[in-house]
C-alpha cells in the first residue's frame, strides 16, 4: 500500500484519537491532553492514497536514566492501525518513520509496552522487562514508630516533591523514565495532582526524604482499597514510616494497589510474597542510534573492556555495520570499523544486553547472536544493572 507519513496537524489529533480509540476502546469523550498538542509529544499519521488515516504511533518523549545520566528517548504509545489496513506494512512504516525522526532529534534509545511482542520484534524490539503491580493486605504491611523521621500530611505546594523524590531514586537506575516533559508535564487540575486524594511527606532533619500519594477509592468495607501512585523513599527509614501510614488503614481499607518497586528502599520494606491480583505489563526496548546508545549513559565504573561485532539491524540502517565497543573509566564508545567482526548480533540482541537482562551465549542459543568467537565476549554490552521500567505509557 503507498502511504504518506507525516506528523498530524493539530485538526487532526481528534481523528487520530478516534483510530486509537477503535484500537484500544477508550472513553467516547476524551481526555483533553489526548486531543491537544502537547509540546515534546509527536503525533505521527499514515495516510493512504485518498487521504484516510490508516495508522498513528506517539513518540511521547520522555527521557531515561542510564547509569545516573539522562538519556534521550523516543518511548512509543498508541501504535493503531485501521482493521482493514492491518498486516500490510503500516505499523512498520509508521515505526521505520518515527525512528527516522528520533535520531535527527538526537534520541539514542527506545521503550514501548507491546499488546504484542511478535510485530516489535519484528521491528528491532526486545523484551527487556515486567512491570509488576498487585494488592497488598494493609495488615500485612510493617508499622512500628521510625525514629529520626518526621511525617507531614502535604498540600499542593508539595506535589512537585512527587517528582523529586522520585527523580532521587530513579537516576541511579538503568531504564526508568524521567517524569519529566511530554504528558508529565500537562497540568492537572486536580489540587493534589490526577487521582491523589492524600500525600504524606517523610523529613529528616526538615529535609523530605520520602513522599507518598495515593488514591482513596470508595467504600470502608471488604473491597476498599487504596491506590498507591507515588511512593519513594531515599532512606530505609523513610521507606518504612510510610509504609508505616499505609498500615494504618488497615481498618478502613483492607487492601493497597500499588506497582512493585524496583531496587531501592520501598522494596526492601514490602511484604511482597504476600501480594495478591498480581499483573503485569511486559516492556521491550531498542536502540535508536547504537553510537548514542553507548555515548549517552554512564557505564559501570570498575568495568573495561573492547569487542568487535557486526550489528544487524533491518529498520534502522544507521545501526547496521561493523562496531568496536570500548569501555572503561564509566564511559562508552561505539566506533565504526573496516574490517569485519567474527560476532554478529541482531539489533535485539543489542537491546537485551544493553538492558542488563542477556548474556553472549543466550543470545546465541536465542538465534540473536552468533559468529565463530566466543559470544561471552559480547557480555560486555550487558554489563551493569538490569533495566526496569514503572511507567506505562
Ligand atoms: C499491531 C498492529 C499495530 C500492527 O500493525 P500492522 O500495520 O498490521 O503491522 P505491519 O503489517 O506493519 O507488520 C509489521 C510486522 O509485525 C508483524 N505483525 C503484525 N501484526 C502481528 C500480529 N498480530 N501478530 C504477530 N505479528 C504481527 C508482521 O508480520 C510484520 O512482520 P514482518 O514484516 O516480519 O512480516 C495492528 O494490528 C493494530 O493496530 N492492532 C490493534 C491495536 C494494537 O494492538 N496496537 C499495538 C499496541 S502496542
Amino acid at each position: 500500500m503507498s502511504l504518506t507519513i507525516r506528523p498530524l496537524t493539530d485538526d487532526e489529533i481528534p481523528t487520530g484519537y478516534q483510530l486509537g480509540r477503535l484500537a484500544f476502546g477508550g472513553p467516547p469523550e476524551p481526555p483533553a491532553q489526548f486531543v491537544q498538542p502537547v509540546p515534546g509529544v509527536t503525533r505521527l499519521g499514515a495516510f493512504d492514497t485518498r487521504g484516510r488515516l490508516v495508522g498513528k504511533a506517539t513518540d511521547v518523549g520522555h527521557e531515561q536514566w542510564w547509569g545516573g545520566r539522562r538519556v534521550v528517548a523516543a518511548d512509543v504509545a498508541g501504535v493503531a492501525v485501521a482493521p482493514e489496513a492491518r498486516g500490510g506494512g503500516t505499523a512498520r512504516a509508521l515505526l521505520a518513520r518515527l525512528l527516522a525522526d528520533a535520531r535527527d532529534r538526537a534520541a539514542a534509545v527506545s521503550a514501548l509496552h507491546p499488546t504484542v511482542s511478535a510485530a516489535y520484534r519484528s521491528l528491532g524490539w526486545e523484551v527487556a522487562g515486567v512491570m509488576l503491580a498487585g494488592s497488598l493486605d494493609s495488615a500485612s504491611l510493617p508499622s512500628a514508630p521510625v525514629p529520626g523521621i518526621a511525617l507531614r500530611p502535604g498540600g499542593p505546594d508539595d506535589v512537585p516533591l512527587l517528582t523529586d523524590l522520585y527523580e532521587q531514586v530513579a537516576r541511579g537506575t538503568n531504564g526508568l523514565v524521567t517524569r519529566r516533559g511530554g504528558m508529565f508535564d500537562v497540568p492537572s487540575d486536580a489540587p493534589l495532582g490526577e487521582d491523589i486524594d492524600s500525600i504524606t511527606v517523610a523529613e529528616s532533619d526538615g529535609i523530605p526524604v520520602g513522599v507518598l500519594g495515593f488514591g482513596r477509592g470508595r467504600g470502608y468495607g471488604p473491597e476498599a482499597k487504596l491506590e498507591v501512585h507515588h511512593l519513594h523513599a531515599t532512606t530505609v527509614e523513610a521507606a518504612r514510616a510510610l509504609v508505616g501510614v499505609l498500615a494504618g488503614w488497615r481498618t478502613v481499607t483492607r487492601s493497597v494497589q500499588l506497582s512493585f518497586p524496583v531496587a531501592h528502599a520501598v522494596a526492601a520494606v514490602l511484604p511482597l510474597e504476600r501480594a495478591t491480583d498480581v499483573t503485569s505489563q511486559p516492556w521491550m526496548h531498542r536502540p535508536v542510534d547504537v553510537v548514542r546508545a553507548v555515548a549517552d549513559r554512564g557505564w559501570p565504573s570498575y568495568v573495561s573492556g573492547r569487542v568487535r561485532f557486526h550489528l544487524v539491524d533491518d529498520l534502522a540502517p544507521w545501526n547496521a555495520a561493523d562496531w568496536d565497543l570500548s569501555i572503561a573509566d564509566g564511559r562508552g564508545e561505539l566506533t565504526r570499523v573496516a574490517a569485519a567482526a567474527e560476532l554478529w548480533l541482531s539489533v535485539r540482541g543489542f537491546a537485551a544486553l544493553y538492558c542488563g537482562v542477556a548474556t553472549g551465549a543466550g543470545l546465541v542459543q536465542a538465534g540473536l547472536a552468533g559468529g565463530s568467537d566466543d559470544p561471552a565476549a559480547l557480555d560486555l554490552l550487558g554489563c551493569g544493572p538490569a533495566a526496569a521500567l514503572l511507567d506505562y505509557f
